[in-house]
């Protein structure tokens, strides 16, 4: 009988944050005979190796440990088949990876990547002279967020001569990522971002999550909430989508993720762009989509 892992977290780590997801495709391979399991990634217990296949499900603490999840990535590997390939999830944990989708042709937000406080300020300043981003009066905004990050942690959108960007910049820096410095995006501000779904390729369903940071830093709301909402999406940015999953493919040399959740939003100044190509463990909104578990198990088992 085939054995799949779902990887996942200790269970305490999803007590204000669950994983809506991983129970339903659990009950659905399951029920299609497959002896799935939740296991947590950094169990030192776990054999690997009884299992056919090792799928990165919520692991949603890698990002605060990135050294160890990319440790265990390479203890894993050899032992059993683990999807998204880990060599692609390698690739994907750091944002640099925009630069080379960027070379490889797609659309994404102007960039500024930064490792040291002076190189952060410069930026900023530059930003501020620079004046309007988003076509709009006032004074220029920007977001400034980690290259290794999810869920919005330690990303501000604040104008760019408030010391508080600065001082984001740093407190990134300091817990060990590179701080990114991107004009802010205003449609991204009214909540246009759209998340596409794929598996095998294949569009399943899009969600629109809203707006998510607050004009000076933190949260709208005060904490990270998505408010999902199925969205439709049009032929355009499901080209727009296959483009990006071919250049992810063609810069990895690899084959087509069996998952992917790629963020795009149209824009008035820049067209249609990517935001992120989450390729890791991306909050699925299964939930939302009734019927798409079946066809995600499916293609589980499929590559078991
Ligand atoms: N340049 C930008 N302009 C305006 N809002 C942004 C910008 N970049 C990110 N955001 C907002 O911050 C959120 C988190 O940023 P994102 O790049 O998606 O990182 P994460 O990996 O944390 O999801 C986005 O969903 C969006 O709402
Ligand atoms: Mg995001």
């Amino acid at each position: 009988m085939t054995r799949i892992a779902l990887v996942v977290t200790d269970p305490e780590f999803y007590a204000d944050d669950p994983d809506p997801d991983t129970p339903l495709i659990l009950d659905s391979l399951l029920s299609a005979d497959v002896l799935a399991e939740m296991v947590v990634w950094h169990d030192p217990e776990v054999d690997w190796s009884a299992y056919d296949l090792a799928l990165l499900r919520s692991p949603w603490d890698y990002p605060l440990r990135p050294a160890e999840f990319d440790r265990w990535l390479q203890h894993v590997a050899p032992l059993t088949r683990v999807l998204n390939e880990p060599h692609m999830v390698r690739w994907n944990m750091d944002k640099h990876y925009l630069d080379d989708l960027a070379s490889a042709g797609i659309t994404v937000v102007p960039t500024s990547y930064h490792r040291s406080p002076g190189s952060a300020a410069e930026a900023l300043t530059r930003a501020a002279q620079e004046g309007v981003t988003g076509g709009a009066d006032g004074p220029a905004h920007v977001v400034v967020k980690p290259t290794v990050g999810s869920r919005s942690r330690l990303a501000g959108l604040f104008r760019a001569d408030d010391p508080g960007a600065q001082q984001l910049a740093e407190a990134i820096i300091a817990d060990g990522a590179a701080a990114m410095i991107q004009p802010e995006v205003p449609e991204l501000s009214e909540g246009l971002e759209k998340a596409v779904y794929m598996v095998d390729g294949q569009f399943t369903h899009a969600i629109a999550k809203g707006a998510l940071l607050a004009r000076g830093g933190g949260m709208i709301g005060g904490i990270y909430g998505e408010n999902a909402q199925v969205v439709e999406v049009t032929e355009e940015e499901k080209a727009f989508v296959r483009q990006v999953l071919k250049a992810v493919m063609k810069v990895n040399g690899t084959e087509m993720p069996l998952y992917a959740r790629i963020d795009i939003v149209d824009t008035a100044r820049y067209g249609k762009v990517l935001l992120e190509a989450e390729l890791i463990e991306p909050l699925l909104n299964l939930h939302h989509a009734p019927g798409v578990e079946h066809v995600f198990a499916e293609a589980i088992r499929a590559r078991a």
